[in-house]
């Protein structure tokens, strides 16, 4: 028996869908069949993401959105229930990266950190918990990372980002399902992804030198080779779906086994 996954009639918002893993996650979730909200701070990236989905024949609409502002979550949820009629998925994605030593981070640069990566993850889930539990039902995905999971030189900041989305993902949960709302909140944890944001993780290192940390990144993922954006699109997908009705608060690692041993 063949089976495949079915989202149609569904919606999802998803945060920082103008780049790399969101933008791969809305394609991956409008070939299911789903209608995308593709949301961004970069308005004219989130609209090119839209205008590939409605291309191959999907239903894509375009916001831009800061994940920081609360106000603008309000605004992404209303235009997105007022273009499909209901939000049945959320994908928190947005996120940013630094890697400074803990002599170079300076205020503002942890602040921005957590107001991206962790604020910006519970203000979406405040704004859409109640909707998604209105329209039926459905699915919070919060990007997190091995960076949630284990520590990084040079990622201070980051990873104390992403570890706060790791147990914010079990918290709210827990408090969802307590209450009775039919709202499951998982969180999706990568290695190394083949993103713009894997720059990062290169930049400031000498040119002669890139090769060999590259090497290193993905000599790290016993699988033998770096993460692609589909990788954790797939993983995203399969929480979205109805597959998963009995995950909750879970953590799924997708990282080539950089975390398992
Ligand atoms: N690439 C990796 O190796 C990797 C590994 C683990 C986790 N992650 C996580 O996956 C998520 C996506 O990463 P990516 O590699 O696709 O990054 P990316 O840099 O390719 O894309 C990030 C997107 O988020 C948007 N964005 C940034 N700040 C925003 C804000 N304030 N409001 C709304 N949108 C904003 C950017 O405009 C961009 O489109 C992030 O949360 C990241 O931390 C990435």
């Amino acid at each position: 028996m063949t089976q495949t996954i079915d989202l149609s009639g569904r919606a999802a918002l998803v945060t920082g869908a103008g780049s790399g893993i969101g933008r791969k996650t809305a394609h991956v979730l409008a070939d299911a069949g789903a209608s995308i909200a593709c949301t961004d701070v970069n308005l004219g990236t989130a609209e090119e993401t839209a205008a590939a989905i409605k291309d191959a024949g999907g239903e894509a609409i375009a916001i831009a959105h800061d994940v920081v502002e609360e106000a603008q979550w309000a605004n992404a949820v209303n235009a997105t229930t007022e273009a499909f009629g209901n939000l049945r998925i959320m994908v928190n994605n947005a996120g940013i990266e630094l890697v400074k030593t803990i002599d170079q981070i300076s205020t503002d640069d942890f602040r921005r950190v957590m107001d991206i990566n962790v604020l910006g993850v519970f203000l979406g889930i405040q704004a859409c918990a109640d909707a998604i539990h209105n329209s039926g039902g459905g699915s919070i995905i919060n990007l997190s990372s091995v960076a949630g999971l284990i520590g990084a030189p040079r990622q201070a900041a980051y990873c104390a980002s992403k570890g706060a989305v790791r147990l914010m993902t079990k918290a709210t949960a827990l408090e969802l399902a307590g209450l009775g709302k039919q709202v499951r909140v998982n969180s999706v944890h990568p290695g190394i992804i083949e993103t713009p944001m894997m720059d990062d993780l290169i930049q400031g290192v000498p040119e002669e030198e890139r090769e060999a940390r590259i090497a290193q990144m993905h000599a790290r993922h016993p699988i033998g080779r770096l993460g692609q954006p589909l990788d954790i699109a797939n993983a995203i997908l399969f929480l979205a779906s109805d597959m998963s009705d009995f995950m909750t608060g879970s953590e799924v690692v997708v990282d080539g086994g950089l975390t398992a041993n």
